[in-house]
């Protein structure tokens, strides 16, 4: 896989891809830490000159222009954190993408309008992709693959495009490889894996391979409940997915075959009805045992308990992997369970890995110091289907 050092960039029309699928409240970014993360590449293939021209999806628009995934906050950030101007293009591949990327001069850069906001990005169809990367790819001379949130996605900018032009990985992309390597190859143990999030169906390829390579498994979130009912225990009104209760109990019976420790809440902060996180309005929740949830009550944290078993668990570790918050943290009633993993992170002696677009997030909402962490990876299911070890189209695109 080449790097930027690889390529003659200047005076170049250089397309980034990067990934600026930021929060977004209204026109607020409730979180910029994926916008700094394409900051340094950017900048370096700036300073050499190239005129660049950056591109991202936002959201999950449907193929067709929508003012609530426009990328417009978007480019005014990037234009603060890079202490130059960022012209916007209101478009991709039309009018305004190709006056825009025209006016550019060396050393100058543009931010192109959501990628998704055209059907061909996404589209299942080869032909479809190929078209909307073939107009792409007019508008630039050199490719920088560069969103390692979306590698994992066979869309027209990751997958296609970089086969239309001399490309080449971006430096994020490649940070985020060296340090993902090292809890594939080599992994130093003992290695604990915190999962958490709403679905378990979302994480069942990563467990389902993690109990290859895990010595300790900690769960936590509304995934939480699947594994409690595949236990035998009620779990109330708390998130369930019912259908995933054999597949989950089958987890636990390898685990227990191959001595790997899963670890589930013993006790769980609960309430009759989900928060309001607009008004943050109090939740009053109480602790309840996690074997015997009422009917009327729903999870919607770990509790205090559960923390301080976590937190000793994670002590003697050597390396962590940490994927999903443990509750509803954007309500601070329900933000101590993934606090307490965030700092059993920090205080634990292990190689600590933050995985994920929530839980990268949900560090920096809630306040620590990214530096107190050894990574804190951009990619929420790129991470996770590169532990897999899955082929991500995006960086298979990337090799010579
Ligand atoms: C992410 O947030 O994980 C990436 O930006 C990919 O977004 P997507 O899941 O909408 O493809």
């Amino acid at each position: 896989m080449k790097t930027i050092d690889d390529l003659q960039v200047s005076g170049q029309r250089v397309f980034v891809r990067a990934d600026l699928n930021v929060p977004l409240d209204g026109e607020t970014i409730t979180d910029d830490g994926r916008i700094r993360a394409a900051v340094p590449t950017i900048t370096k293939l700036l300073d050499r000159g190239a005129k660049v021209i950056v591109a991202s999806h936002l959201g999950r628009p449907k193929g067709a222009p929508d003012p609530r995934y426009s990328l417009a906050p978007v480019a005014r950030r990037l234009g603060e954190l890079l202490g130059k101007p960022v012209a916007f293009a209101t478009d991709t591949v039309d009018d305004s993408a190709r006056a825009t990327v025209e006016g550019l001069a060396d050393g100058q850069v543009a931010l192109l309008e959501n990628l998704r906001f055209n059907a061909g990005e996404t589209s299942k169809d080869d032909a479809e992709r190929g078209a909307f990367a073939d107009r792409l790819a007019a508008l630039a001379d050199l490719y920088v693959g560069d969103g390692f949130g979306a590698v994992h996605r066979k869309h027209a900018s990751v997958y296609d495009l970089p086969a239309r032009l001399p490309h080449a990985a971006g430096d994020l992309i490649a940070a985020e490889l060296t340090v993902l390597k090292q809890l594939t190859e080599d992994v130093k143990r003992p290695y604990a894996v915190v999962l958490g999030g709403a679905k378990v169906s979302d994480k069942l390829g990563v467990i389902d391979h993690l109990l290859e390579k895990a010595d300790r498994i900690l769960i936590g979130g509304g995934m939480a409940y699947t594994f409690l009912k595949a236990q035998g225990h009620e779990v109330g009104g708390s998130l369930l997915q019912e259908d995933q209760v054999p597949v989950v109990r089958e987890y636990l019976r390898r685990a227990e075959e191959r001595g790997v420790e899963f670890v589930l809440p013993v006790d769980v902060l609960a309430a009759a009805e989900f928060p309001d996180l607009k008004t943050k309005a109090p939740a009053n929740p109480e602790v309840l045992s996690a074997d015997a949830i009422p009917a009327d009550r729903q999870g919607l944290d770990i509790g205090p308990e559960t923390r301080k078993v976590y937190a000793a668990k994670l002590a003697d570790t050597a390396t962590v992997f940490w994927n999903g918050p443990m509750g509803v943290f954007e309500h601070p009633d329900y933000a101590d369970g993934t606090r307490a993993v965030a700092q059993a992170l920090i205080d634990s002696p292990a190689f600590t890995v933050v995985g994920g677009g929530d839980s990268a997030a949900a560090v920096r909402i809630l306040g620590f110091d990214e530096s107190a962490f050894g990574h804190i990876s951009t990619g929420g299911g790129a991470s996770l289907e590169y532990l897999e070890g899955k082929t991500l189209p995006g960086l298979a695109a990337l090799e010579d």
